[in-house]
């Protein structure tokens, strides 16, 4: 497993626990010498226990050396990073590149190479030419298998998938992939088996899709709230139509996250490529950065319009709950926006602080939700951590300076929280009385 970041990591214990050997490389030498400690560098529920428990019985191992690793391997899986290439949004494949030069120098006997990072239609085909330049004698074969992974559900998505994609026209080269996931394919699984270029597109197109559902629902969130709706209701009887379907109708600040925002944006740099350009993918893109934007002024909406000199308490800093990631999270905006309207923000996260820290200045970290509203003139629900679905909300009115909330993840209800005397905003909640 080539890059032990996320995806390499998550994958290869898992591959682990099916039973397979498994060595994860990465560069990082502080981070490799810390995973042969146990020490995941990152959050995710289950991982650690996984990770040391595989280690122990001696089914994964950790190295810095990728020619040992690749030479002794069957199956070499890239899963190094593509960020956004600065400025043009197009996905970074140096990592990938790199990568495949030395798995080429390090071959020995048949190997089938698999990128599991998200990389544009195409990347395939450069990776099997620049191996075959490398190595003109190679016997490989190249594969696409897309992850389907979410952060803070990894695991159970990787031992649990809605399906496997595997793009690859080579014969030999599906045996294998079948053999690697056989565990899943008899627990009937289902499988995906297509060209390389097809795999590829599928992991677009299936983040790209996800991405407009939820910016959909999120628009019609700001119609419900000009037009008295309600928008959990509407989700509601849109998702009971078994084609459209309730999951990813969430409304909510707009989505963040290490795949979403990037995967749009290189879909719809690709699309612009080869000349068949997704103005819907653009049109989200754009609709979703302005969101997280606006949702800063919602929040001074909600406080009268105007937080000079406020205090204002925000509940979860990542991009979602169950993870300490905080890249693209909305509440950068957030911070951002009322930061720059005067108001002084305090903050606490479950997990997200430290890496928040690195993000955003003059916040003020605290211990937990109740001290975070201790004094505050607004508190703001940004991520729905399930510890602050039953907060003691007496307590909180308590503690506040004043009782107002604005709920961007709509886990109150604005009667129970209006009865309690609270001052309550939520998204896409119309007060149902027709107003425009
Ligand atoms: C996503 C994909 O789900 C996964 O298949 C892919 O491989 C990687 O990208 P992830 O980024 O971990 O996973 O998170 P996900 O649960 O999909 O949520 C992404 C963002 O959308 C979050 O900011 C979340 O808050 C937001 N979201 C999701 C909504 O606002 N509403 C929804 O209904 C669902």
């Amino acid at each position: 497993m080539i890059g032990s970041g996320y995806v390499g990591l998550v994958s290869g214990a898992c591959f682990a626990d099916y039973g397979h050997s498994v060595t994860c490389v990465d560069t990082d030498a502080g981070k490799i010498a810390a995973l042969k400690d146990g020490k995941i560098p990152i959050y995710e529920p289950g991982l650690e226990e996984l990770v040391r428990r595989n280690a122990a019985e001696q089914r994964l191992a950790f190295t810095t050396a990728l020619e040992d690793a690749v030479s002794n391997a069957e199956v070499v899986f890239i899963a190094v990073g593509t960020p956004s290439r600065r400025g043009d949004g197009h996905a970074d494949l140096t990592y990938v590149y790199d990568a495949a030069r030395q798995i080429a120098d390090a071959l020995d006997g048949y190997t089938v190479v698999v990128t599991k990072s998200t990389v544009p239609v195409g990347t395939g085909d450069a990776v099997e030419r620049i191996m075959r330049e490398a190595r003109p004698d190679g016997k490989f074969a190249v594969v696409s298998n897309p992850e389907f992974l979410r952060e803070g559900a990894a695991i159970n998505d990787f031992k649990h998938p809605d399906r496997i994609v595997i793009g690859t026209d080579d014969l030999k080269a599906q045996d294998v992939m079948a053999a690697v996931y056989r565990p899943l394919y008899i627990n009937k699984s289902p499988f995906v088996m297509t060209s390389r270029r097809t795999a590829e597109l599928i992991k677009y197109a299936s983040n790209a899709f996800l991405a407009v559902k939820i910016t959909f629902i999120n628009e019609m969130a700001d119609l419900c709230e000009r037009t008295g709706a309600d928008v959990q209701d509407v989700a509601l009887g849109m998702g009971l139509d078994r084609r459209i379907g309730e999951k990813f109708l969430h409304a909510g600040p707009g989505y963040g996250g290490s795949c979403f925002p990037k995967d749009t944006r290189a879909l719809v740099k690709t699309a612009e490529d080869y000349d068949a350009p997704s103005r819907i993918v653009e049109t989200v893109v754009a609709v979703n950065d302005h969101r997280k934007r606006a949702m800063g002024r919602k929040v001074m909406a909600a406080c009268g319009g105007n937080v000079r000199g406020k205090v204002i308490a925000l509940l979860g800093l990542t991009f979602k709950p169950n993870t300490d990631d905080m890249r693209e999270a909305p509440s950068l905006a957030i911070v951002q926006a009322l930061q720059d309207a005067g108001a002084s923000v305090r903050a606490y996260d479950p997990k997200g602080m430290e890496q928040a820290g690195r993000f955003l200045s003059d916040v003020e970290f605290c211990s937990d939700a109740y001290d975070c509203v201790a004094g505050a003139d607004a508190m703001v629900i940004v991520t729905e951590w399930e510890q602050f679905r039953a907060l003691d909300m007496q307590r909180i009115m308590a503690l506040m300076k004043e009782p107002r909330i604005a709920d961007l993840r709509n886990i109150y209800d604005r009667r129970e929280m209006k009865d309690l005397g609270f001052s309550y905003t939520g998204i896409g909640k119309g007060e149902g009385n027709g107003s425009a």
